[in-house]
């Protein structure tokens, strides 16, 4: 698995990756656009990071959120940053998940898929805590999504590594169906990553991106040097916008 306690990406994720409030409220409303329309009690973010959706996922679906996160550092930014009642975290991984079987009504993985290593228990450990009408819920960037991720313009490294790290829709999909899923819902979502381009380029500046964190000093600093250039040429309170793929899954067993 990805693991963040050897980076330094934690130090500065919450910054780095902090979204709007109106990004986190459209994610919320696509969500429950995207979700079989049943009372959703326990909620499980699976590589829950610093927990930058636990509490928005609380509070919306006036659930229980238990947030698992393999990383002790990711974890403390999570206890330190995202905390409310009805949200707990607990240190596991998606193929170890430290919970009962069938304890689940939505499992959500916000940008973990591409880490992680052993599918096949994943997807097992998935479906033993969902309940059997419950549903998984996948958000995460694609092969497709992206030629809309600004920054990568100008980290050639970064972009030509990034189509062997993250899934296909179509190879996501079938990593899911194979194991007793079936798509209930797919689409892309068109987010604003920041509310204009020198907070952007602040943010990625700040290097809490896996694929930035993954070149060298030498040509992290050419591509942010070029891409300030960019953002400060950017109309002054244009957003920067990008997309990224939503699944939601169901059971095939709730068809019966
Ligand atoms: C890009 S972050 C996403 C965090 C959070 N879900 C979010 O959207 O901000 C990826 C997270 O996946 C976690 N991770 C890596 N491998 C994992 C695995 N096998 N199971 C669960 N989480 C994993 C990392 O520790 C990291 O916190």
């Amino acid at each position: 698995m990805a693991d963040y306690d050897k980076t330094d990406i934690p130090e500065h994720y919450t910054e780095a990756r902090k979204l709007p409030p109106e990004t986190i409220d459209m994610w919320m409303r696509a969500l429950t656009d995207s979700l079989p329309a049943v009372t959703f009690r326990t909620v499980v973010d699976l590589g829950c990071g610093n927990g930058r959706f636990a509490v928005p996922l609380a509070d919306w679906f006036k659930a229980e959120v238990v947030g698992v996160e393999p990383s002790d550092k990711m974890l403390a930014e999570a206890a330190a940053n995202f905390t409310a009642p009805g949200v707990r975290y607990l240190r596991g991984s998606a193929e170890a998940i430290p919970l009962p079987d069938d304890c689940a009504d939505l499992v959500f993985l916000s940008q973990v898929f591409h880490h992680i290593n052993d599918m096949p228990k994943a997807m097992a450990e998935i479906a033993r805590i969902l309940k059997p009408c419950g549903a998984l819920c996948i958000r995460n960037s694609t092969t497709e999504t992206l030629e809309t991720v600004l920054y990568l313009r100008f980290f050639p490294t970064a972009r030509q590594a990034n189509p062997a790290k993250l899934p296909t829709k179509q190879e996501l999909v079938d990593a899911v169906t194979g194991n007793g899923f079936r798509v209930h819902r797919s689409t892309t979502v068109t987010q604003v990553f920041a509310e204009d381009h020198l907070r952007y380029a602040d943010k990625v500046g700040l290097r809490s991106l896996s694929d930035l964190a993954a070149i060298s000093d030498q040509e992290f600093e050419a591509g942010m040097e070029l891409l300030r250039e960019y953002c400060l040429k950017a109309p002054a309170h244009e957003p920067v916008t990008d997309d990224i793929s939503l699944f939601v899954f169901t059971r095939d067993q709730a068809l019966a």
